[in-house]
């Protein structure tokens, strides 16, 4: 046992006092993580950080009361979002009028509808990364899917607005900002003047990043249209008054929507190539399914109704490596949650890593297994499924407004790819995430792609 832990009977609440461990929480912090999450078995748990404290909730239920059912009383404010506010300032990821402006103005486009009918320039953007890679070749699976990836992200946010150059400082400059604010994302209460490894590359890649947008934010303003992007969306939002929505505002948003859109995805899609490596039962069927339905064809998405199995793979990428792994909220009201008090501006941190592997919920937690996904075998057990026992996306009035275009991509990257190449893993991949964040792997996955 490695964390710290007592109970206090007046509270009810299990304390977890991770300064006593804080080597080994900064050495390894998800495998001090993953312990709370075994002894706590689903209770609500305190972790005290020494200068800070926090309550971890895992249970379905504490979930769905605080992401939806008492939604207002749990904000996204506080120390965690400190880290996160730089950069995203106030848009569709804070909270209150500047996220009721974003969410409302990015709504329209982010219908299934609109996002099916950008599906096919996503699946040519897809096809054509994809056609420019060698037979043979090893690549860096995040670096090279992270390419195929924002280009086809890029085309759903800006259209055509944004150039291949642009493009290209862009996506690296975010890289470097995603990877540089790991630090203050999980030591979010050191204050701005404590300096932390990552301050200047975090600098450097905002700066960067802002010359390139406010630039493309200008030149629409010079000549506006009416484009149905997410970009020509935010810039024609109209405060509640009636007047223009700033530049900054814009640019705020892009830079939430680009980090949840890229980060997320590109995340999520370099587990499934170790995984996919350790469980070759799953990927001759991935096979099997990807070649009876695409064969020869560019993908696209006719293909998507009856890449079922494909789905699936995905669901369980994402409960096994829940890329969002950690959303903090901060209460406004006290409430009881589970006979456990929770005191006015209390942080409570909802972890899908955490929920997703409880195993009153999930058996065989740490086992990679589609089939729990497959509706057609719907047991009395996954007919019982807890809505927020598996909750990738979050929920409520935060809910993911991308989820669908994720799904779109997702299955047409993996489909693309495995209808061209048979990707062998080169070397080995520690099952266990590094946290920032997002969950990343702890090296490069590298794998080498061999042709059908
Ligand atoms: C694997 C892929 C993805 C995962 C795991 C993911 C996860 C999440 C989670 C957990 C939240 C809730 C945050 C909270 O409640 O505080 C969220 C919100 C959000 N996501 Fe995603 N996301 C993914 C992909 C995307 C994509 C592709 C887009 C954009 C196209 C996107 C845009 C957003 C936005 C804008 C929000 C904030 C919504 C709001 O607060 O109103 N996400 N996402």
């Amino acid at each position: 046992m490695t964390a710290a832990v007592d109970t206090r009977p007046s509270q009810k609440a299990r304390t977890f006092r991770l300064y006593r461990t804080l080597p080994r929480l900064l050495k390894d912090p998800l495998k001090e993580i993953e312990q709370i999450g075994r002894l706590s078995s689903g209770e609500l748990v305190r972790v005290d950080f020494g200068v800070f404290r926090a309550h971890v909730a895992s249970h379905p239920d504490h979930v769905q009361h605080i992401l939806r059912d008492d939604a207002a009383n749990f904000l996204r404010d506080g120390t965690f979002w400190r880290p996160l506010h730089r950069l995203f300032g106030d848009s569709i990821l804070g909270e209150g009028p500047d996220w009721d402006l974003s969410r409302r103005s990015l709504q329209p486009v982010l219908t299934t509808r609109h996002v099916n009918a950008v599906a096919d320039r996503i699946a040519a953007s897809i096809n054509e990364s994809i056609a420019a890679l060698e037979p043979g070749a090893s690549i860096d699976a995040r670096a090279e899917i992270g390419g195929v990836v924002n280009r086809a992200v890029l085309k759903v946010f800006f259209g055509d607005k944004i150039s291949d150059a642009d493009n290209d400082r862009l996506a690296p400059a975010f890289d470097n900002i995603a990877t540089a604010i790991a630090f203050r994302f999980l030591l979010p209460f050191l204050p701005e003047s404590v300096p932390v490894p990552g301050d200047r590359a975090f600098k450097k890649g905002v700066e960067e990043m802002d010359s390139v947008l406010f630039s493309v934010i200008g030149d629409y303003r010079r000549r506006p249209d009416d484009g149905a992007d997410f970009f020509s969306a935010l810039c024609q939002a109209r405060t509640a008054e009636g007047g223009e929505v700033t530049d900054r505002w814009v640019r705020d948003n892009l830079v939430a929507m680009f980090a949840t859109a890229t980060e997320t995805t590109v995340g999520a899609l370099t587990w499934l190539w170790p995984l996919l490596d350790s469980h070759p039962e799953v990927a001759a069927r991935l096979y099997e399914e990807i070649d009876r339905v695409v064969g020869g064809e560019p993908v696209g998405p006719v293909h998507l109704p009856r890449l079922t199995y494909t789905k699936q793979v995905v669901q369980e990428l994402l409960r096994l490596y829940p890329v969002g792994w950690l959303f903090p909220r901060r209460a406004v009201r006290p409430v009881e949650l589970g006979g456990v008090s929770v005191k006015s501006g209390d942080t409570v941190l909802l972890s899908p890593f955490l929920t997703h592997r409880l195993g009153e919920y999930w058996p065989r937690p740490l086992e990679f297994d589609p089939d729990r996904f497959d509706t057609s075998r719907a047991t009395p057990a996954s007919g019982r499924r807890h809505r927020y026992s598996y909750f990738p996306f979050g929920g409520g009035p935060h809910q993911c407004i991308g989820m669908h275009i994720f799904n779109i991509e997702a299955e047409l990257i993996i489909a693309g790819l495995l209808s061209r190449f048979r990707p062998v893993l080169l070397g080995q991949v520690p099952e266990r995430p590094r946290i920032g964040a997002t969950l990343r792997p702890r090296r490069e996955v590298e794998i080498s792609l061999q042709a059908v």
